[in-house]
Parts: C-alpha cells; structure tokens; sequence
C-alpha cells in the first residue's frame, strides 16, 4: 500500500522512501535522467539514471529512493518539494501508457469540450481539476458539520419517483413490472422534503441529485445537477435566509473565500429590477473580480404569478410556496393576483441565482387555491396533487426551506467558466454523458418487456 504522499517528502531529508504515482515530465540529460513524479499532492523531482530511459510521461511507476536536500541555488520555490530531490535507487513501472488522446500538463481549457468528457478520467489527471474535485468534496463535508450541529437530519430521497414540476422537462423511465407506465426523475426533491416535515422530521437536508431536461448553458447543467436541499419546519422566511447565511458565512471562512459585505444585502424584486433590470445580478466592483470575492444578496417579495401566453397564470417560481402572509387572503379568495406576492427568496451570487426557496403552502385550502388560480381542473388536481394536498389535511406544520445550487456556489468560487469545470461527470451539451455512450439504444426484446415500440 501507498504509505507517502509526494507533499510529505520534504520532511523525510536523509530518508529512503517509497513512492508511486505518474511521470509528469521527463527531462534526459544522457547520463543522468530526471523525471518529474506526480501524485494528487503534487510533484516531485527524482533523478535517475540508465533504467529511467525507458519510462515515458504519463507510465505509473513505483520508486525507491533517498531524498536529498538541494543546494540553495538549485531550490526551487514555486514547487511545495522545491527545496529536495529524490536519488532513485529503485524503479517499477506498474503499467506502462500509451501515447495520451488529450495533454494534461496544460489547463485543458484549449481543447474541444467533447473530446475532455470522452477522456475524462484524463482530463481529470489535470492539477487544476484535482483540486477542483477536491474543494467541491471539502465544501460538502463542511456544510454537513454545520448542519449536523444544527440538529439536522441528513436524509435520502427517491430517484425514481413522481413528476415534480419546476419548470423543465422530465426525464421518464419506464416500468417493466407496469408497461406503458412510467416514472420521472425528481426535478427535485420537493414534495418528499415537505412530506418530511409532515412526518415530523423538523429538520431535513440531503445533498440532492436533481433532473431536468432543459436546454444547457454556462451556469446550467444538463440533465442533472446537485443542490443542499434543506427544510425546516416552524419558520419564518428570515429564519430560513438566517440559517442559510450563516452557513454560508461559516464555511466560507473556513475556505478562506473572501465575502463582499455581510449580512447579506437585501433587495426587493422591484428595486433589483430597477436597478439591475435582473433579479440576479453581479455587486463586484472589477477589483473585486479579479480578487474573486463573493458577493452574495438576496432578493425577496418575487410576484407570486405571472400570465401565460394563453392568458391564465402559472407561478413564477415555486406552486408549493405560500404567499406573503398579508397575501393570504387575496390567494384564498383568488383576487388581485396580480398583486400577491410570494415568500419565495432568491440567493444571489456573482451574478448567478445560487439558490432558492420558500415558506410553503401548509394547509391544503392554500396549496388548492394556487392549482385553481392557474386554472387546473378539480380532477388534474387530484390526480396530480391528490397526496400532497391529503397530507397537508394531516397536520402539517408551518415549513419552509431552500435549495442552494452546489455546481453555481463551486463555479462561483472557483471562478471557472462553466458548470462542467466542477462537476466530475458532465453531460456534454448535446446531452451525452462523459466517458460511456449514454444515451444509447436497447436490444428490441428489452423494448419489448417494457412494452415500447420505436417508431
Ligand atoms: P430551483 O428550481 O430554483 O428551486 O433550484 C434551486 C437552485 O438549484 C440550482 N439549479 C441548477 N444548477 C445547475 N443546473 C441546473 N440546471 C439548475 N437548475 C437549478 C440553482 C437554483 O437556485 N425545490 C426548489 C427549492 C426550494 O424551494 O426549496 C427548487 O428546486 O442554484
């Protein structure tokens, strides 16, 4: 077993050491012949002599040797290893490479996306990418210890399950066991979230997989994305937006990732239109980006409803949420709906929506009204929202909760150009998945047992 990272080598001067890992480069000097030795901690120098010959970059190699302090003039400071170097006395290659489709010594952000994702695991090899997947894997380890002192409970919700509309198409999956029927892919993991409460959870979270067919763009993944998606019951919206900005505020520190003002700044959906003409916008002086500060604000008291182009109302952002407490009224009695305004709260972040969320409907007479106002017959209702709409009737508590994008708060961070730049597995924006083939054809006689027929 790999007992010693390369980082660790400068403390072993004097030592013999075993290491392993892929030949970053390789500079020949006839007799003697340096090869640079990378692992996920970095690299490392090691000179050998006549059987490093035959090693080429990229080959995975097992090394024996001493490590040696470098005189003062050879030190090198930009290397975390520049002050040692490693007199190999031993070397194994482990598995030699063939020649590599995609350099990974560069940032990769020269070469065609497609050909990144089809060799990710290659691309991957990339320092920047390393490090990228592991402060993606930090962040999510410090918003558990937070929450988990919060008395949250971390809980699993299912992938195969109901439509849960927001806003964007499903993917379906068809079922064997009931041909012609189907189930969707969670858009997200509301209406279990919600059920939760109901069950008495109090506090939920889960860091959520969710699924939406809708066009790709920079700060939108296609098919699936990951959210902290998190309810609490017994709440007001300033206690959800509270809890989620301290949260923000304490792993942001622990990152050592600058933050513009705090508390948040708070704008009106009407004063961010005013003077951003956008409800997401971007506080950064062009100081401040090149310094990669986050700017977070919040954007609250969002129209509840906007018209469609056949002239009804469907909601703006979320059907489960409650209006405004003094908007109670209006949406009970379906008037001025033009007017009501939601609870619904918008995170903003460097320009991006970061996250969302809202108190929600929690009697049945509330979440009814809102189907009716967007003119869903008695029956769609029923069929649609039968349970959610039965369970609120069984002593639901008053609940609300958010979900914070991961890839948007990491892109925002790293200051990457995309999405993809943090995410380990993309989609391609034509929709295939990295590496495998997906989506794929299926043999007739599987079609078959699923009772499907391509036309
Ligand atoms: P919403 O649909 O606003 O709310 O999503 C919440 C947050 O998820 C992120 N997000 C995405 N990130 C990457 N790619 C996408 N395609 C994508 N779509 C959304 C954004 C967004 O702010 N159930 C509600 C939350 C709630 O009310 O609790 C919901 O999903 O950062």
């Amino acid at each position: 077993m790999k007992t010693l990272s390369v980082e660790q080598t400068p403390d072993k001067i004097g030592e013999t050491v075993e290491l392993f890992g892929w030949i970053d480069s390789k500079r020949d000097h006839k007799k003697i012949v340096f090869i640079d030795l990378r692992d996920r901690t970095g690299t490392v120098q090691v000179v050998g002599g006549e059987d490093f010959k035959e090693l080429s970059t990229e080959d995975v190699i097992w090394i024996k040797g001493l490590v040696k302090k470098r005189p003062e003039k050879l030190i090198n400071s930009k290397l975390k290893t520049g002050t040692i170097e490693i007199e190999a006395k031993e070397v194994k290659i482990l598995n030699k490479t063939k020649p590599l489709p995609i350099p990974v010594n560069t940032d990769g952000l020269e070469i065609d996306e497609e050909v990144r994702l089809k060799y990710r695991y290659l691309d991957l090899r990339r320092p920047r990418m390393y490090k990228n997947l592991a402060l993606r894997s930090k962040f999510i380890d410090l918003i558990r210890q937070y929450l988990f002192k919060q008395g949250f409970l971390e809980i699993e919700t299912p992938i195969l399950s109901e439509t849960t509309p927001e806003g964007a198409r499903d993917f379906i999956v068809p079922s064997r066991l009931q041909p012609g029927k189907f189930y969707a892919l969670p858009q997200s993991p509301q209406q279990y979230k919600q059920l939760l409460m109901i069950a008495g959870v109090e506090k939920y979270f889960q860091i959520a997989r969710c699924f939406r067919d809708e066009d790709p763009r920079a700060d939108r993944a296609y098919g699936e994305f990951t959210q902290l998606d998190l309810e609490m019951s017994f709440v007001e919206r300033e206690d959800v937006m509270n809890l989620i900005e301290s949260m923000v505020i304490d792993v942001y520190e622990k990152l050592k990732i600058p933050i513009q003002k705090k508390p948040f700044p708070v704008f009106t959906y009407q004063e961010a239109i005013k003077k951003f003409d956008a409800d997401k916008f971007d506080l950064r002086t062009e100081e401040e980006k090149k310094k990669n500060i986050q700017a977070f604000a919040w954007v609250v008291d969002f129209p509840f409803f906007e018209k469609t182009d056949t002239g009804g109302w469907t909601f703006t952002h979320n059907p489960f949420s409650a209006p405004l407490p003094k908007f109670m009224n209006d949406l009970l009695n379906k008037k001025n709906v033009e007017k009501i305004l939601t609870s619904q709260y918008d995170l903003v972040c460097n320009g991006y929506e970061v996250g969302g969320g809202s108190i929600r409907n929690h009697t049945p007479k509330g979440l009814k009204a809102v189907f009716e106002i967007m003119g869903l017959k008695e029956e769609e209702i029923n069929l649609k929202f039968g349970h959610m709409i039965e369970a609120l009737g069984y002593g639901a508590p008053p609940h609300g909760g958010i979900a914070p994008g991961l890839d948007r708060l990491l892109t925002c961070i790293t200051g990457e150009p995309s999405l993809r730049e943090v995410i380990a597995y993309p989609m391609t924006s034509g929709g295939r998945t990295s590496v495998m083939k997906a989506p794929s054809t299926v043999k007739e006689e599987k079609l078959k047992e699923l009772g499907i027929k391509i036309k």
